[in-house]
């Protein structure tokens, strides 16, 4: 996947990606990313890429002519067709799901706003998607690409050595039919030693009944998602065999009664 990033600090986002699973997959030739910076496209002494906001206000507005000869650089820096993405609070909260549809594009533009904001009209006709990673305001969308970069190039072929740890993770859907699935947060994990002075291991763990341990993991993934995210537990739709075990976790909280129905 070849990723471009308009940004005043293209290689704030480059860094970013350099270590651990991103900095692999750009390794492997899984992942190309490409910078460019609308300073090297703003013209005058000043090469000025932003001004004062018409109608006044505090702060400076990106101007059009420098991110717009940035994007039309970076389409045609490759022939595939790709999709340009606009950083921002107002954007689509990004998920699991959007985050997977995005990893199955070949090639995507992510574009970095800076100061108070770019001219709407760069937006309006350059854009072809607005994404936020959360309900908070960031001093520009570099972190966000950041975000997003990660994501994405996890979930690359042959990113990930153990090709299982993808499919497991939080928001990943656990329904092994895949589609649509319940989203889940991830069970707790346990290392080496067996016993220390902050706990121990639970035994099951250590047990060696596969199908025991898958049950347990099952559990608590269950539990979690109900005591932290009730929000994601459409308990309707959980199977039998799942209301059973969440209805146990709770019991064994010593909360509620057992209103399993299996
Ligand atoms: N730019 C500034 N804040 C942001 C956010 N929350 N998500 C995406 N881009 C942003």
């Amino acid at each position: 996947m070849r990723i471009d990033i308009v940004s005043l600090f293209p290689e704030f986002v480059a860094q970013c990606a350099a270590f651990g699973v991103v900095g692999r997959a750009a390794e492997r030739g899984l992942l190309s990313l490409h910078g460019w910076n609308p300073r090297d496209y703003a013209e005058g002494n000043y090469r000025r890429v932003d001004d004062r906001p018409f109608g006044g206000g505090p702060g400076m507005v990106m101007l059009v002519d420098p991110l717009r000869a940035s994007l039309d650089a970076a389409r045609a820096a490759d022939p595939r067709p790709v999709c340009v993405v606009y950083l921002t609070p107002q954007g689509v909260p990004l998920t699991q799901a959007k985050v997977r549809e995005l990893a199955a594009r070949e090639r995507m533009v992510l574009l970095c706003g800076r100061y108070e904001g770019v001219d709407e009209r760069l937006l309006a006709t350059q854009v072809d998607e607005e994404i936020s990673i959360g309900d908070y305001v960031l001093s520009g969308g570099e972190l966000a690409a950041a975000v997003v970069v990660d994501a994405v190039a996890r979930l690359q072929a042959g990113v990930l050595n153990d090709a299982d740890s993808a499919e497991q993770d939080s928001f990943e859907p656990v329904d092994p039919a895949g589609d649509p699935g319940q989203l889940l947060l991830d069970c707790p994990h346990y290392t080496r030693p067996v016993s220390h002075e902050l706990g121990d291991v639970p035994p099951v763990l250590m047990s060696g009944n596969h199908a025991e341990i898958a049950r347990w993991r099952r559990q608590q993934a269950l539990g979690r998602t109900w005591q932290r995210r009730p929000d994601l537990l459409d308990e309707a739709g959980l199977s039998k065999p799942d209301r059973a075990l969440l209805s146990s976790y709770r019991a064994s909280l010593g909360t509620v009664g057992d209103d399993s129905d299996g």
